[in-house]
């Protein structure tokens, strides 16, 4: 590696965090630009990363994290009965699925001071294909 490049490699390593995302308030909870772009079944997959911690439906038993039925559109830190960080319990945003794109990528940056014991999805077309899964998965059928 010539000694250009590691400088711009280092200028990029660094300049990473300031590029962050905050959470928009403004962002259309009905936006499925992300989603649209993504595969429903490899997301299902991906979704093995979360399952741990998070069910998907308001009925299922509440795992580590709060459940994730009706996430988009819903206030943050909104569940009732889960015990959220303050970090969490104070966030004045909806689950878009841009904001929902951007904690994934780096959860710790996205909002700090929140408990969600995870690394993070590196991968654009991971959260792509997530979304795609969480969309039709988040949905609660009518009864
Ligand atoms: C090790 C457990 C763990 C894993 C793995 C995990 N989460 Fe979480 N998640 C949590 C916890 C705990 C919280 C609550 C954080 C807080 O209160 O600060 C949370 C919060 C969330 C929220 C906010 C929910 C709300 O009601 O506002 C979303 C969305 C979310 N997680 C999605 C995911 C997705 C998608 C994955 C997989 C890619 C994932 N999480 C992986 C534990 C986890």
């Amino acid at each position: 590696m010539t000694f250009l490049s590691k400088t711009a490699l280092l200028i990029a390593l660094t300049a990473t965090p300031l590029m962050t995302a905050l959470p928009a308030a403004n962002a259309d909870p009905a936006d499925t630009t992300i989603s649209a772009q993504g595969d429903a079944t490899k997301g299902q997959r991906l979704f093995n990363r979360c399952k741990a911690c998070h069910n998907l439906t308001a009925t299922a038993r509440r795992r580590i994290g709060p459940n994730l039925d009706s996430l988009f559109g819903r206030q943050a830190g909104s569940r009732d009965g889960f015990k959220y960080s303050k970090a969490l319990q104070e966030a004045d945003f909806v689950w878009t699925e841009q904001n929902l794109n951007d904690w994934l990528a780096q959860p710790r940056t996205f909002l700090p001071g929140n408990k969600m014991s995870f690394a993070g999805l590196r991968k654009e077309q991971d959260r792509k294909d997530l979304m795609a899964y969480l969309r039709e998965a988040t949905v609660e059928a009518a009864e």
